[in-house]
C-alpha cells in the first residue's frame, strides 16, 4: 500500500523535486512511527512483572537455599530468627511457622515483600520462594 502510494507520486506529472520532498516526508514519518513503536515496546518490557513459571518445580536445596545463603544468612544466623544458614533454614522456617498456604500470606513471603526487606532479594528470588511455598514447601 505504501509502495503504491509512492509510485503514484512518482508517476504523476509534478516536478521530480516535489515528489522527492514528499517521499522524504513519508520516510521521515515511517522512521518516527517505528521509533515510537520501539520505545513503547521497550517501556512495556521494562515494566512487565517478572514471571517464574509456577509449573516449574522448585527444589529447596538447589533453588531456595542459595537465595538464603547469598542474601539472608549474613544476618539470619544463630542469633537472629529465622536461622537461614544452610542445613538450619528448613527446620527454622517450619518450626517458626514462617511458611503457610497460600504462600502470598505466609510470614516468609510477606517479610521478603515488605518495605524493609524488599531490597534484600530480587523479584525473581521472591517469586521463586513464593512458588516453592505454593508447591507445598517441600524439603526436596
Ligand atoms: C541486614 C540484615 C538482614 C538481612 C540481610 C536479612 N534480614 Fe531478615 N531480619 C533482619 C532483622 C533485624 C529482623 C527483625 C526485625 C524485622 O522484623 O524487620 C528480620 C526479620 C526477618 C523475618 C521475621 C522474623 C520474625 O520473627 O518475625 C523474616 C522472615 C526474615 N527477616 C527473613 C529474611 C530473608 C528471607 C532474608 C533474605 C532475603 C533476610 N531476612 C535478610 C535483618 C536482616
Amino acid at each position: 500500500m505504501i509502495f503504491g502510494y509512492l509510485c503514484e507520486f512518482i508517476n504523476n506529472d509534478k516536478s521530480m523535486n516535489q515528489n522527492i520532498k514528499r517521499i522524504r516526508k513519508i520516510l521521515a514519518g515511517l522512521v518516527l512511527i517505528t521509533a515510537a513503536a520501539g520505545f513503547t515496546s521497550c517501556e512495556k518490557y521494562q515494566w512487565a512483572p517478572v514471571k517464574v513459571d509456577p509449573e516449574v518445580v522448585i527444589f529447596f536445596q538447589k533453588d531456595i537455599q542459595p537465595i538464603f545463603t547469598a542474601n539472608c544468612a549474613s544476618c539470619h544466623g544463630a542469633t537472629k530468627a529465622p536461622d537461614l544458614r544452610d542445613g538450619k533454614s528448613y527446620a527454622a522456617l517450619t518450626k517458626g511457622a514462617f511458611i503457610s498456604l497460600p504462600g502470598e500470606s505466609s510470614k516468609l513471603y510477606l517479610k521478603m515483600e515488605g518495605a524493609d526487606h524488599a531490597p534484600r532479594s530480587s523479584s525473581v528470588d521472591k517469586q521463586t520462594v513464593l512458588n516453592w511455598i505454593n508447591q507445598g514447601a517441600k524439603n526436596n
